[in-house]
């Protein structure tokens, strides 16, 4: 009976499927709230809007370009406020990638080493936390101009005790691998960087040359959607399929798991 506000001033599929099936499967209902048509479109402030659908709703997700409206959100809103994806972060992707790990690589993630090559972005940012939180070790490869911020590598350096490391070559990153991740080059909102891009990125590719130096078994995770010739090759993402979309449905379970940690008064008997 519970009612989830979703703010969206981005493009999505999957998170957007995942959050409205998911309340609604857990006995509840979605609200899909285009920033185009919400008034935040014409310029009321998120600080207004925090506090009249708090009034409504038992809980917002939104997914917005700056870190901090998400902040100015939370602050301002009387419920509970979830990140569904930031210029900075994007967590429940990476809790829907932990869990797919989990599934391929058994319970304990601990001494498995997961690679992340490309953009230092939201999506590496939030793999950083979700590696070092389970266990693995983290490392990246990133091109010198698009390393991440400088707080998250400092985040990186104190809790990843020795098991973090970002480099620019990607096969030295992807050494030993046990889960390898990519992203796009250009995220949403950088689509007019996209030429200077991908230049910057060409070599910055899931490929087989790549995948060669990896462990065995080595999985490939993509929070899609996905450029295929550009951050992965074809055979590489048709070989990961399987992994890929399970990634996918894992974000309905995530986000179901979100959401009744968040919202919920007792967790429901049928999840
Ligand atoms: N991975 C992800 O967040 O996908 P969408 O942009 O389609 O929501
Ligand atoms: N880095 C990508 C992730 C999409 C799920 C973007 O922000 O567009």
């Amino acid at each position: 009976g519970k009612s989830l506000g979703m703010i969206f001033q981005k493009a999505s599929t999957r998170t957007r499927v995942s959050f409205e099936t998911g309340i609604y499967q857990l006995g509840g209902q979605g609200l899909f709230l285009s920033g185009r048509d919400l008034q935040i479109g014409r310029g009321e402030p998120i600080k207004d809007t925090a506090r009249v659908l708090s009034r409504y709703v038992d809980g917002i997700m939104i997914r917005t370009f700056a870190h901090d409206t998400v902040l100015e959100l939370a602050e301002y809103a009387s419920v509970p406020v979830i990140n569904a994806l930031t210029d900075l972060l994007h967590p429940c992707q990476a809790m829907a990638d932990m869990m797919t790990a989990i599934e391929y690589k058994g319970k304990d993630l601990k001494g498995k080493k997961l690679t992340f090559i490309g953009d230092g972005n939201n999506m590496m940012n939030s793999l950083i936390v979700g590696a070092l939180s389970t266990g693995m070790s983290f490392s990246a490869a990133c091109p010198k101009d698009y390393m991440p911020p400088k707080h998250i590598i400092e985040f990186g350096e104190k809790y990843g005790n020795g098991k973090f490391e970002i480099v620019t070559d990607p096969l030295e990153a992807a050494k030993n691998a046990d889960v390898v991740y990519t992203d796009v080059w250009a995220s949403m909102g950088q689509e007019e960087e996209k030429k200077i891009r991908e230049a910057a990125f060409a070599g910055y590719q899931v490929n087989k040359e790549l995948m060669a130096v990896t462990n065995k078994d080595c999985m490939v995770l993509h929070c899609l959607p996905a450029h295929r010739g550009e951050e992965i090759t074809a055979d590489v993402f048709e070989e990961h399929a399987n992994e890929i979309f399970e990634e996918a449905e894992n974000r309905l379970h995530a986000q179901k798991a979100v959401l009744v940690e968040c919202m919920a008064d007792e967790m429901p008997e049928k999840v």
